[in-house]
């Protein structure tokens, strides 16, 4: 090869390959999150919190409550809230004293700390459970024969429930689910809700009907050339409306705003008209918003849950295991990992938020002790400052850090239980 060819070729690689080169994403963190390290400093926080940011749950509650259809109710769906005073503030900001309840354990604790509740069950639950709710239930004003509709799937299933209701001398409330599409089980035919029915009606002093449970998650779901989410929709309220006339049918003077017609949830219950079949409608994510709520239908509503956790240790450059010096050459090369944090716990469903540029180390690996994250050189960040991550979801990830540090506008903090998962029986 020609020395003047190996040069022009020399050149255009090293230019190229600086022209690929990263640029330093790190940033300080913003007022917002100045202010909230600030808070956790003065409370002398020294671990990883799940912290709520309480000014903005209210403003979510406010836009979903705007949202909602003319003259529909609000039911919250408390295993996305998993704290009976996280679902007490929420009561509080909305108004409303429906719950929609998915655990055994969370059913008793809402009966004993919020008695007038209403709680419609948001998955049919094996008759064992229905059974061990009545035997923990206690000294409390939950009334289950007014307050309570147990969640009905099948004929068989109505079957056991009859048999526990005769067996406990207990009236049960019954809510049919509905399959409007997402095929999660629920009747799927008119004549499984005629045979559901035929029981219900035969046994009046054990079993009443309730209403139904529809839910919708599939909306919004498919690509676009497979269908519309407008399409969807239509055609999950068309099968819910067909349940809703075969009720009509056989009962034309039942009085339907009596009944709870409950579907939706955070994915689509801003895409719910005034001509929707439901007389309420569930969502809970929307409110915390993790990141797997960064829909188009969500735009309005802010990520409400951060975890904060403490920066242990804060070292410059990438020192990586083993002889060959592949950390100083990649933090040479990507000015993103120029520095390297070390914090108090991780590997959570979570991602970091705030300082800007905080990259996970694949090659380092992932500690759920002390999780290393690389940046740039601008930070800001101290030991014992604060890093913020953004839960992808909340139902599980806010029952992994103890009781929620919620922070009001003021800056005070109060720490709010988590419902507890209960014991093996
Ligand atoms: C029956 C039912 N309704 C509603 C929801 C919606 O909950 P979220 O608003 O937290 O997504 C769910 C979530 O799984 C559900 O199972």
């Amino acid at each position: 090869m020609k020395r003047r060819t190996f040069l022009a070729g020399s050149v255009l690689a090293v230019g190229g390959a600086l022209l690929l080169r990263p640029g330093s994403r790190a940033a300080p963190h913003d007022g917002y999150f100045l202010g909230l390290q600030s808070v956790l400093q003065k409370q002398g926080v020294g671990h990883p919190v799940m912290l709520i940011d309480q000014q903005r749950l209210k403003q979510n509650c406010d836009t979903l409550m705007a949202g909602l259809p003319a003259g529909r109710a609000y039911r919250i769906v408390a295993k996305s809230l998993p704290s009976v005073s996280l679902i007490g503030a929420v009561m509080a900001y909305t108004g409303t004293r429906r719950v929609m309840v998915f655990h055994q354990p969370f059913m008793n604790a809402l009966a004993t700390h919020i008695p007038d509740c209403d709680m419609l069950l948001g998955k049919p639950m094996p008759v064992a459970a229905a059974r061990q709710f009545y035997a923990e239930l206690g000294e409390t004003a939950f009334h289950p024969e007014t307050q309570l509709q147990w969640l009905v799937d099948t004929v068989a299933r109505l079957q056991q429930y009859l048999s526990l209701a005769r067996e406990l001398g207990r009236p049960m409330r019954i809510n049919l689910e509905l399959d409007v599409g997402l095929h999660r089980g629920g009747l799927t035919e008119l004549s499984q809700l005629d045979e559901c029915l035929d029981l219900i009606e035969s046994n009046p002093e054990h079993l009443s009907f309730a209403g139904f449970m529809g839910y919708d998650a599939h909306v919004g779901k498919l690509p676009p050339v497979v269908e519309s989410t407008r399409t969807s929709l239509q055609k999950s309220n068309a099968v819910y409306q067909s349940f809703v006339d075969r009720l009509l049918q056989r009962y034309p003077d039942i009085d339907l705003p009596s009944l709870t017609l409950n579907g939706a949830g955070s994915p689509t219950v801003m895409l719910h008209g005034d001509d929707t079949p439901l007389n309420e409608l569930a969502a809970g994510s929307c409110l915390v918003k993790g990141i797997d709520f960064d829909i188009a239908p969500l735009t309005d509503f802010q990520p409400a849950a951060f975890i904060a956790t403490p920066v242990l240790k804060k070292l410059h450059g990438l020192n990586l295991p083993g002889p060959v010096p592949l950390g100083n050459l990649w933090s040479a090369w990507d000015p993103n990992r120029r520095m390297t944090w070390f914090i108090y716990g991780g590997y959570w469903k979570a991602r970091p938020v705030s300082p800007a540029g905080l990259e996970e180390n694949s090659v380092y690996g992932f500690s759920t002790n002390q999780m290393m994250y690389n940046s740039g050189a601008g930070t800001d960040l101290s030991v014992d400052d604060f890093i913020f991550l953004r839960p992808t979801q909340s139902e599980f990830v806010l029952l992994q850090f103890g009781d929620l540090a919620a922070v009001d506008s003021t800056g005070a903090m109060n720490w709010w239980p988590v419902l507890e998962q209960g014991h093996g029986r």
